[in-house]
């Protein structure tokens, strides 16, 4: 993992941390965009940390290659395009700008949203995926237990939420302002630590349910892809996170 991912994924961890406690951010916080010029683009592709083929035969090769080289790709060449019309923006960090949509320019408000959210949504998305077969610790084992009745039932109901999107969006198990897990959805690319998002939380698991994300190897069967997706959940990540 290079360090842009790392910082990346380490300060949304600072920031929900902050937000979920009524908090303000810690002092000392340095938003990771804060060293860049105004004539520079200050997101970039992270790696996956794995290779395209890595997920096979869940997720096939080509469709992992197109899905990070182009459509990420695209939403970070736009997000940056958004970030030169307002320069001041580039001091916050990506966080910030998603948990304040509403009170963002005009100018870019949009973009932020959707090409913000895009680079959000994939960045986490990549990192709670992979090729470690391993199990969700005992703390997350016991709330998924205490708040879905047991890993079986919790299933159900995301398989469940995520074949109710309607067109493109996300299914994300959140962790709520009380600590109590829960099953969202959103649409496009917004995700729950949006201001505008209807159910706030910090997300720990989320599955990329537009087409592009399975469309090449199950076309139409998007619960096949669902179901598959288990298979390749880095609960250890997803752990991590939920203890973070
Ligand atoms: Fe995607």
């Amino acid at each position: 993992m290079n360090a842009n991912r790392r910082n990346f994924i380490k300060t949304g961890g600072l920031v929900l941390s902050g937000m979920l406690a009524g908090a303000n951010l810690a002092s000392g916080f340095i938003p990771m965009e804060a060293h860049i010029t105004d004539s520079e683009d200050i997101y970039t592709l992270p790696s996956l940390g794995y290779a395209y083929n890595a997920l096979e035969p869940h997720i096939d090769a080509q469709t992992m290659e197109i899905h990070h080289t182009k459509h990420h790709q695209s939403y970070i060449t736009k997000l940056n395009a958004a970030m030169s019309k307002e320069p001041s923006l580039k001091a916050k960090s990506l966080e910030q700008l998603l948990s304040s949509i509403q009170s963002l320019p005009e100018s870019v408000r949009n973009d932020v949203r959707n090409h913000g959210g895009g680079h959000w949504n994939h960045s986490f998305f990549w990192t709670i995926i992979g090729p470690l077969k391993k199990k969700p610790s005992e703390n997350l084992s016991a709330a998924i237990v205490n708040d879905f009745g047991s890993m079986e039932a919790f299933k159900e109901q995301f398989l469940k939420k995520s074949m109710g999107i309607f067109g493109s969006g996300w299914c994300w198990l959140i962790v709520d302002a009380k600590g109590k897990l829960s099953i969202s959805t959103s649409p496009n690319q917004d995700n729950p630590i949006m201001d505008i998002a209807e159910i706030n939380g910090k997300p720990i698991l989320g599955i990329d349910v537009w087409e592009h994300a399975y469309y090449l190897n199950y076309q139409n069967r998007r619960a096949d892809y669902l179901k598959a997706f288990w298979n390749i959940v880095n609960w250890q990540k997803v752990s991590e996170e939920y203890e973070s």
